[in-house]
């Protein structure tokens, strides 16, 4: 029998990557200043996305999940939201066109602040100083002062989360998401990418698709679907005092919900069975991710999948695996085989970043562009081959410019990470590659939608 569950019960487990507060009495003070504050997302708005996530998990649509490893205060612009709103944009036309089916987007945005680190403590020229934990913990210059954790910056993190939201609204109901001008952009980008001949052909496909749509009357006037579009948050639920300052009782339904961001997920260093963060997220009803690197193993995340979704409810559980290109093929078929014979229902979406992360020469952490698309690639092959949908990608992504990851069509250079090496923590793809992962992606769909086809209709085809 499962133990009772209330928004505190995680404070009675143990817990691992938690922030050591000095100031025991203004944590309490700013807890409770949150609990008043209203909510950032809405319980009618989490269980429409575990709807659609229900059907991607039926193999009926593609899990588009992307952001910033960390969001930052200094990085908190009106252009900044807007360029990787219109990225995930951008991805979602390509990838909606060679799956056929919808896309679900969700960003790594407006909460994603709270970071796990490899290690407590950080040295740097023989000085020892606690390590960044992300911008709702403590600041990242290396000073002792600034690495002290700080409730209040708690209330900064809320504050930005609702102003990021708030524009996000507007873009994706307020006509930025206007399909016909999304094309355009991308038309725009393969103009001058040397890939243009590459993925010229698919542009052209929707350009086409597009052209007939809007000859039998359907375009963004008529039509509001493709003027606007949804738009979920997302962010790992690691502080769980902030989460739960903010799990309140949906009045509809009587069910607890976060209401910091539509879906949260567990990290990979936070998903022991018995500790805090699976004991919290047990409890609401939001859709969940769990990540699964190399450590995991199959009766352990059955485990955990049972616990966390103890109704096997669709839509709920999105596995993430993070494994790295040179090990998927070892570890994924086993997960797979597990959640098959035991009949979950689980969205496997692959994030190819975390197992792929390196240190080039120069001590910027980096990961080459060719090991990103790698490990989609052979995520989607063992899929292929177990007769499972590949459902999604997890990627660390921003609309601006940078020069973090290695590689790519435009390619940047080991010597160009310092240029625009901007991340607060992990290195992300820019535009340019993003895009680029999406053409592969996209191909790579198409692939298996042809490979599926029914024997009858290859045979009315030839
Ligand atoms: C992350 O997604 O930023 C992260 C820390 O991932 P993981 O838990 O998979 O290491
Ligand atoms: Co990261």
């Amino acid at each position: 029998m499962a133990q009772q569950w209330s928004p505190e019960s995680w404070r009675g487990k143990p817990g691992v990557q938690m922030p050591a507060y000095e100031d025991q009495d203004k944590l309490t003070a700013v807890e409770a200043e949150l609990a008043s504050f209203p909510p950032l997302v809405f319980a009618g708005e989490a269980r429409k996305l575990k709807r659609k996530l229900a059907k991607v998990a039926a193999g009926k649509g593609f899990l588009l999940q992307g952001g910033d490893c960390a969001e930052s205060f200094a990085e908190h612009s009106a252009d900044n939201i807007r360029d990787t709103f219109r990225l995930f944009l951008q991805m979602s036309v390509v990838l909606t066109y060679a799956a056929s089916s919808p896309v679900v987007k969700v960003g790594r945005i407006a909460g994603q602040f709270a970071k796990p680190r490899s290690s407590d403590m950080e040295t740097v020229d023989n000085v020892e100083l606690p390590s960044y934990r992300g911008d709702i913990i403590n600041d990242i210059e290396f000073n002792s002062n600034s690495r002290k954790p700080d409730p209040e910056r708690q209330l900064l993190a809320y504050r930005q989360s609702a102003a990021t939201l708030n524009l996000i609204r507007a873009f994706a109901q307020g006509g930025y998401a206007n399909l016909e001008h999304v094309h355009r952009w991308t038309l725009g980008f393969l103009a001058d990418t040397p890939q243009y001949e590459k993925y010229q052909e698919l542009a052209d496909h929707i350009t086409e698709t597009m052209d007939f749509m809007r000859a039998c009357g359907i375009n963004a006037d008529t039509v509001p679907q493709l003027r606007q579009t949804d738009f979920f948050t997302s962010h790992e639920a690691l502080l769980l005092g902030y989460e739960q300052a903010l799990t309140r009782v949906d009045s509809t339904s009587g069910d607890w919900y976060a209401t910091s961001g539509h879906m949260v997920w567990i990290g990979d260093r936070t998903r022991q069975p018995d500790h805090a963060h699976v004991e919290f997220c047990r409890g609401i009803q939001n859709p969940l991710g769990m990540k699964c690197g190399p450590s995991i193993d199959p009766d352990e995340m059955l485990r955990l999948i049972d616990t966390l979704s103890p109704d096997n409810e669709p839509g709920r559980i999105t596995l993430i695996a993070r494994f790295g290109n040179d090990k998927v093929e070892q570890y994924l078929p086993a997960l797979i085989r597990a959640v098959e014979r035991e009949g979950k229902s689980v969205v496997w979406s692959c994030d190819p970043m975390h197992g792929n992360t390196v240190k080039a020469s120069s001590g910027y952490k980096t990961r080459p562009f060719d090991r990103v698309l790698d490990e989609v690639k052979r995520f989607m092959a063992v899929h292929q081959a177990e007769g499972t949908h590949p459902g999604g990608i997890h990627v660390e992504m921003t609309g601006a410019n940078v020069t973090e990851c290695i590689g790519g069509a435009r390619e940047v250079s080991e010597e160009d990470l310092s240029d625009r090496y901007h991340t607060h923590c992990d290195p992300r793809l820019n535009a340019s590659q993003s895009l680029e992962l999406a053409f592969l992606v996209a191909e790579e769909l198409k692939k298996a939608r042809r490979d599926d086809t029914p024997d009858w209709q290859v045979d009315a085809a030839e």
